[in-house]
């Protein structure tokens, strides 16, 4: 008789799938990335990623509220200064009146411990050249002078209310600063997310539109080779021994045998951000009738999940977190 083992059977029923599912996805594992945005009236949209917006100071309070009404685990908060705040060290990301740190404060008035306040600690939203740190006299990112600024805005963010910080810029060095900084100021309890293993990735794209970047040129010079992947080990080493409470593989979908390596190394919980170019990709696949949008959208979770991730970042969060709660 052939054949003798027969996978199928456990397929066989809902049910039975239902027992045998490995991965699980539940509203928890999802922090949703939020904007908020200087000097709107009301939100804006971002046109190359449907359904996301900038956010108004009030509807940012809404949204936020939805998405813990929905059981998401976390938001991470980005902040968009007007074009004319910006300059060449990003002050607006740092001063604490900057759009950033008022949008944390208000979450955090709003929220207070009912969820995770995270912000993305990094200057390029507020530099006028668009880079995440400040530029030597030959235009090159310096890397030491950047930290010096990750450590104010660190502080800064710490004050305004966040959980945890997510330096995302790719300085050599980052957390051990920001650790200390925090530390020395007293602020022992506010952790980091650290960007550990985040690639100079074309699917940034539609992220540029919904920060106003002002970038010309590229970060590839602090930013990831996409080729590789034993770098991304050592960057997740280097980020643990400065004291990372978390670490995080980005983007998520192209980089998912990074994101397993990096999950079978790890000792402390591990994150992946769907980023921009992912949620834009489905959404337009959806959008021409190519693919199911909300199938796609689990499916893709679901993955990212099954590769090791205890944590998505995902603009999916709130409706995904509906949906898995029906
Ligand atoms: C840097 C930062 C970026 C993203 C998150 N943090 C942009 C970049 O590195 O170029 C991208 C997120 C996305 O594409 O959804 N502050």
């Amino acid at each position: 008789m052939f054949p003798t083992e027969r996978p199928r059977r456990l397929r066989r029923t809902p049910a039975l799938r239902r027992l045998v599912g490995e991965t699980s996805l539940e509203p928890r594992h999802l922090v949703l990335p939020m904007f908020v945005a200087d000097g709107l009236d009301e939100p804006r949209e971002i046109s190359s990623m449907p359904g996301v917006v900038q956010h108004t100071l009030d509807s940012l309070r809404r949204a936020a509220a939805e998405a813990v009404d929905a059981g998401v685990g976390g938001l991470m908060l980005f902040g968009v200064p007007r074009d004319e705040d910006k300059d060449p060290s990003g002050a607006s990301g740092i001063a604490p009146d900057g759009i950033l740190n008022r949008g944390l404060r208000a979450l955090s008035s709003e929220l207070g411990d009912t969820t995770v306040l995270m912000a993305d600690t990094c200057l390029d939203e507020f530099t006028d050249h668009g880079h995440c740190g400040v530029l030597d006299s030959n235009g090159a990112v310096d890397n030491d002078a950047t930290l010096a600024r990750y450590a104010e805005m660190a502080l800064a963010q710490a004050d305004a209310g966040a959980h945890l910080l997510g330096p995302s810029g790719m300085m050599d060095g980052q957390v051990g600063v920001i650790r200390a900084a925090l530390d020395a100021a007293g602020h022992t309890d506010v952790g980091q997310l650290a960007y550990s293993a985040k690639y100079a990735s074309a699917f940034y794209g539609p992220f540029r539109e919904a920060v106003g970047s002002s970038l010309q040129g590229d970060r590839r010079t602090y930013q990831q080779n996409p080729a590789n992947r034993r770098e991304s080990l050592h960057e997740v080493d280097l980020d643990l021994a400065e004291g990372a409470d978390m670490v995080m593989v980005k983007p998520a979908m192209s980089y998912l045998d990074v994101l397993r390596e990096v999950a079978d190394r790890s000792t402390v919980p591990v994150a992946a951000y769907q980023i921009s170019g992912e949620y834009a990709m489905i959404t337009a696949a959806a959008a021409n009738g190519w693919i199911d949008r909300d199938a796609a959208v689990l499916e893709s979770l679901t993955s990212i999940r099954r590769a090791g991730a205890d944590i998505v970042l995902t603009y999916w969060a709130t409706e995904a977190a509906g949906w898995l709660r029906r």
